[in-house]
């Protein structure tokens, strides 16, 4: 299956879990592309996110959508691009989050409901989710490895 990972990541925690599932899906013999949506300028907050580049979902047989939780919601670059998204009836999809603080009610909870619900509204069946907590280096590793394996298994 054709895999594209697309992503949005300010500081390189999110896009470093991204290319590890890069290499899991290569591993299981599937084609994969790594994209990252980029911005113009920076974020300030209240105010409309231009996107610099957004990558075509639609190209994929299989789409994995990622970004960081910011100010506990979805962060606004990956909202926009969602906004912006096309069709992607009959698509597998999954997607995952990566945020600081400890606890999914502090904005991961949220982000993956935000993503799932946009990849729903565009056709896709939204098949994983998974949150990455990045504070405790133990609790990280462990939920890296965790969502890596399974969202590498959904296709
Ligand atoms: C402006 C800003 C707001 C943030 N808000 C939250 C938050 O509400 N909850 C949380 O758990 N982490 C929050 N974080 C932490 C990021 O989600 C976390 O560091 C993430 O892994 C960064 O991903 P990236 O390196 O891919 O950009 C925030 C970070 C920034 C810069």
């Amino acid at each position: 299956m054709n895999v594209g990972i697309i992503v949005y990541s300010r500081t390189g925690n999110t896009l470093s879990i991204a290319q590890s599932l890069k290499s899991a899906f290569e591993a299981k013999g599937h084609s994969a592309q790594l994209e990252r949506i980029s911005v113009e300028g920076e974020i300030v907050p209240n105010k409309p996110v231009t996107l610099k580049t957004a990558p075509d979902a639609a190209k994929y047989d299989a789409v994995i959508l990622a970004a960081p939780v910011m100010a506990f919601s979805l962060n606004p670059v990956m909202k926009a691009y969602l906004q912006q998204m096309g069709g992607l009836s009959d698509k597998k999809a999954g997607c995952f989050v990566t945020k600081q603080l400890p606890g999914n009610w502090t904005g991961g909870s949220r982000a993956i409901k935000a993503i799932s619900a946009a990849l729903k509204e565009k056709g896709a069946s939204v098949l994983g989710t998974a949150i990455i907590h990045w504070k405790d280096e133990a609790m990280r590793e462990k939920e890296a490895e965790e969502a890596i394996t399974a969202l590498a298994g959904l296709f």
